[in-house]
C-alpha cells in the first residue's frame, strides 16, 4: 500500500477475525516501532507485546473502553518511564499502527485508566506507565471498520501564517 494511502485510510477499528499475526508481520510492526524518533534519541518507550488472550482479558480489565481488546490478535502496550513523553511514545504507535495496516491489519488504542492495575498485570517496573495498548488483528469483513467520526474541517485545523481570530494579543 502507498504511504499516503496508508495513513489517510487507517481507521481505529474494533473487530477482528480470530486469527493470528503471522510472526514475521510481528516483527515488521515491533521494527516500525523501533525505528521511531525520540527526544535527543532518548528512546524511552518500551513494549509489551501480549498475545495470550487470558492477559489481553485481564489488560483490558483495567480500562473502561477496552471491550475490544480480548477478541484481538495481540495487544502491544506503550510503556514510558517517568521521564518519557508521551510524543515519544506516540510517534512509536503511529508507526506501528500504520505498519500494520500496510500488511492488512487493524488496529486500535486502548486507554489504561488504571494504572496500578496494568503495571501489576503486565509486571512493569515501578517507574514505568502504559500510555496506551494497541490492539491489533485483522479486520473482520462483517463489521465496520471505524464509527464514522468525522474530522474537523481544514479550515478550522489550519491557520495561515499567524492564528486567525481571538488570540491571546
Ligand atoms: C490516545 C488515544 C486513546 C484512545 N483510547 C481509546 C479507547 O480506550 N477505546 C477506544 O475504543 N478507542 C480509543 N481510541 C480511539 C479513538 O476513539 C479514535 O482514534 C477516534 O475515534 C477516531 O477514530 P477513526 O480514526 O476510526 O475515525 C484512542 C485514541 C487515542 C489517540
Amino acid at each position: 500500500m502507498e504511504a499516503y494511502e496508508c495513513v489517510i485510510s487507517k481507521r481505529d477499528t474494533r473487530a477482528y477475525l480470530d486469527k493470528p499475526i503471522v510472526e514475521e508481520d510481528l516483527r515488521r510492526v515491533l521494527q516500525a516501532g523501533r525505528m521511531a524518533g525520540s527526544s535527543k534519541n532518548t528512546q524511552p518507550t518500551r513494549l509489551v507485546v501480549v498475545t495470550d488472550r487470558k492477559r489481553r482479558e485481564e489488560v483490558a480489565a483495567c480500562a473502561k473502553f477496552s471491550q475490544h481488546l480480548p477478541a484481538a490478535a495481540a495487544g502491544i502496550a506503550i510503556c514510558l518511564p517517568s521521564t518519557g513523553s508521551d510524543f515519544d511514545a506516540g510517534r512509536a504507535a503511529q508507526n506501528m499502527m500504520l505498519a500494520a495496516w500496510s500488511l492488512g491489519i487493524a488496529s486500535c488504542p486502548c486507554s489504561m485508566h488504571d494504572q496500578e492495575c496494568v503495571k501489576k498485570t503486565l509486571g512493569l517496573p515501578e517507574d514505568y506507565r502504559v500510555v496506551v495498548v494497541l490492539a491489533l488483528g485483522y479486520p473482520d469483513p462483517a463489521v465496520s471498520m471505524h464509527l464514522g467520526r468525522k474530522r474537523v474541517e481544514m479550515e478550522e485545523l489550519v491557520h495561515d501564517e499567524r492564528w486567525q481570530g481571538k488570540s491571546a494579543g
